[in-house]
């Protein structure tokens, strides 16, 4: 009986099967591989092209993402976690953008040549410009910089504003124009898989600060400072 049972774990062992009971190491990594596997197929299902969500939809999921880390930043009190969240932010509306001026925008200007119709894609382009300055200041800034905050907040407010009216006047204009938003939603999936494969849109002009290199860079007396404006 026991020859038979070594037999049957050497066998099992041959064929890749656990023998005894998991580590806690192996179901995390299980865990890990099956929230990877999840993910990697939703990302398959929306951009590569078996189910493409139309460009529309594509764009309002956008809104929604950057919706909720603008609510994340203002619910944390962390440096680490806000600095993660603003490049977070910065990052998605980078490839956003891009996505909109050079694929979507250009579509929809197209649609017609009156001249309300023109002004309001000028507007739309101008108000993109305002949220770049913005995200090029605070990519240089820490958290502990004074207005870093402030600065995000007002970029939120700016971002939230042009997403009212892109979709409550832009986007509805690519839906009653005759545009194929599945062609269009496709070019997006494929132009934005490009993008997020650079290791940045537009290039980072600094590595991500960790807590500890905050710290190297602003010094004991930028915490001092910080601790006594947040206690005023
Ligand atoms: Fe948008
Ligand atoms: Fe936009």
């Amino acid at each position: 009986m026991k020859k038979n049972s070594s037999a049957r774990k050497r066998a099992r062992r041959q064929n890749g099967q656990k023998t005894g009971p998991k580590s806690a190491l192996t179901k995390g990594l299980e865990s890990l591989a099956h929230t990877v596997g999840a993910v990697a197929g939703l990302a398959s299902k929306t951009f590569a092209g078996s189910e493409p969500a139309g460009a529309v939809q594509m764009l309002k999921d956008d809104h929604a993402r950057v919706k909720r880390l603008f609510d994340q930043f203002e619910q944390t009190e962390s440096d680490p976690e806000k600095e993660a969240i603003v490049q977070s932010t910065i990052r998605e509306l980078e490839i956003h953008a891009a996505l909109e001026e050079e694929i979507v925008y250009p579509a929809i200007r197209a649609l017609d040549d009156d001249e309300e119709h023109q002004d309001k894609m000028d507007e739309a382009l101008e108000e993109h410009h305002v949220v770049k300055q913005l995200m090029a200041e605070l990519r240089d800034m820490v958290p502990a910089d004074d207005r870093y905050a402030a600065k995000f907040t007002v970029m939120a407010e700016s971002v939230r504003h042009h997403i009212r009216e892109e979709e409550a006047e832009v986007l509805p204009k690519a839906q009653e124009g005759n545009l194929d938003l599945e062609q269009l939603g496709k070019e997006m999936a494929l132009r934005k898989q490009q993008l997020s494969s650079q290791p940045d849109a537009r290039g980072s002009r600094r590595p991500p600060a960790t807590s500890r290199s905050l710290k190297a860079r602003r010094g004991p007396q930028a915490a001092a400072r910080k601790s006594s404006t947040r206690s005023r």
